[in-house]
């Protein structure tokens, strides 16, 4: 497909209108953590100010196991919001993933590469490039490395998304060989890969292909929270023609559980409908190491850094106290309890 820069930067905008202003969560299907119940122990003997939620992920270690979801770049708005939640990931010690840096790939005198930079504000942050592998070609590897170097990324976020994109106007729509495409890239590019979906889910089907590949880490961004067959309809057609398929993916808690029996080993992230502390809390039992949250950050994101501050930290705390009321003073105390399924 050929698009040019003035046209990535306009769709970014019309998804950010679409999420912000539209009916793109899932209607039918939730992620799943909802059959579950939180252990809750009356005799705790945690403190709640010294409940520790530090862990390592990727290479880094973070304050809190948390990750700011993929959204933007390269448009005006986009280093807006990039940089407002840089700030917030700093001040409290969790990742940040960016949105797609296909726009940068072409690049030569760095303008779009501004709405990506947010080193001044983060310099400790675990920082997480992004790109489609619907869009890679063979010999990309240099070019992505160049524009992770520029913008000093520790890993680089690689996005598998066929629903997504077949519902695209002019999407890509040809996912053969892609496989191959990602073992060549994992195996050229001198940054580890974390592979994601855009909230379609990642289950035991795609994950049993990954067992001989060099991926370092894989988020399920499984469904129950933003459905991107929604918002790509909505885009298109200015309402959601062909529900069904709006509807469809692995739901995130069926994901988690379907990638952590495959791959038992894969450092994972759960995403895809996390909204709470209850939901992190849950996913971090149901074997994710981290989670990540996009669509909720997006409007405090705008808004201003105060604000993106304010719904990150209110997660974080939330999260807190899920570990708090269920007697663990840490995160491997929190994995050692069992999940009650609801009767
Ligand atoms: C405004 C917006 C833009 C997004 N852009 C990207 C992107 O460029 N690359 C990507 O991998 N995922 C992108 N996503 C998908 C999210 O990273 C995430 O997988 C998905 O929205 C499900 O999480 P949620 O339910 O917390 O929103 C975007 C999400 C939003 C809300």
């Amino acid at each position: 497909m050929t698009m040019d820069r003035t046209g990535m930067a306009s769709r970014k905008l019309r998804h950010i209108d679409a999420c912000l202003h539209g009916p793109v969560e899932y209607e039918t299907v939730t992620t799943g953590f909802e059959n579950y119940r939180l252990p809750y122990n009356a005799l705790t003997q945690t403190n709640l100010g010294t409940v520790d939620l530090s862990t390592g992920f990727l290479g880094s270690q973070l304050r809190a196991p948390v990750l700011i979801g993929a959204m933007t770049g390269g448009a005006e708005l986009s280093r807006t919001i990039n940089r407002n939640l840089a700030e917030a990931a700093q001040k409290l010690g969790v990742g940040m993933m960016l949105g797609s840096q296909r726009i940068m790939l072409d690049d030569p005198d760095g303008t779009v590469a501004a709405s990506f930079s947010i080193r001044d504000l983060a310099p400790d942050v675990l920082l997480i490039g992004n790109i489609g592998l619907a869009q890679l070609s063979d010999d990309v590897a240099p070019k992505i490395a160049a524009a992770l170097d520029r913008i000093g990324a520790d890993a680089l976020a690689v996005h598998i998304n066929p629903l997504q994109e077949a519902m695209q106007a002019s999407g890509d729509t040809d996912f053969s060989g892609s496989l191959e495409r990602l073992r060549r890239l994992a195996d050229d590019l001198p940054y580890p890969i974390l592979l994601k979906e855009v909230g379609h889910g990642i289950g035991s089907a795609a994950a049993e292909r990954l067992r001989d590949l060099s991926i370092a880490a894989v988020d399920v961004a499984g469904a129950g929270g933003t459905s991107w067959a929604r918002v790509e309809q909505l885009v298109r057609y200015g309402e959601v023609r062909y529900p069904a398929v709006a509807e469809w993916g692995v739901p995130t808690a069926q994901a988690l559980t379907e990638v952590r029996a495959t791959l038992p080993n894969m450092p994972l992230v759960a995403s895809g409908g996390i909204r709470t502390g209850v939901d992190a809390a849950k996913a971090l039992m149901l074997g994710a190491d981290v989670v990540a949250l996009a669509r909720p950050l997006l409007a405090p994101a705008i808004e201003s850094p105060a604000a993106a501050l304010d719904a990150l930290h209110g997660f974080v705390e939330e999260l807190r106290v899920c570990l708090h009321g269920c007697g663990a003073a840490d995160l491997p105390a929190l994995r050692r309890l069992s999940l009650t399924p609801r009767g």
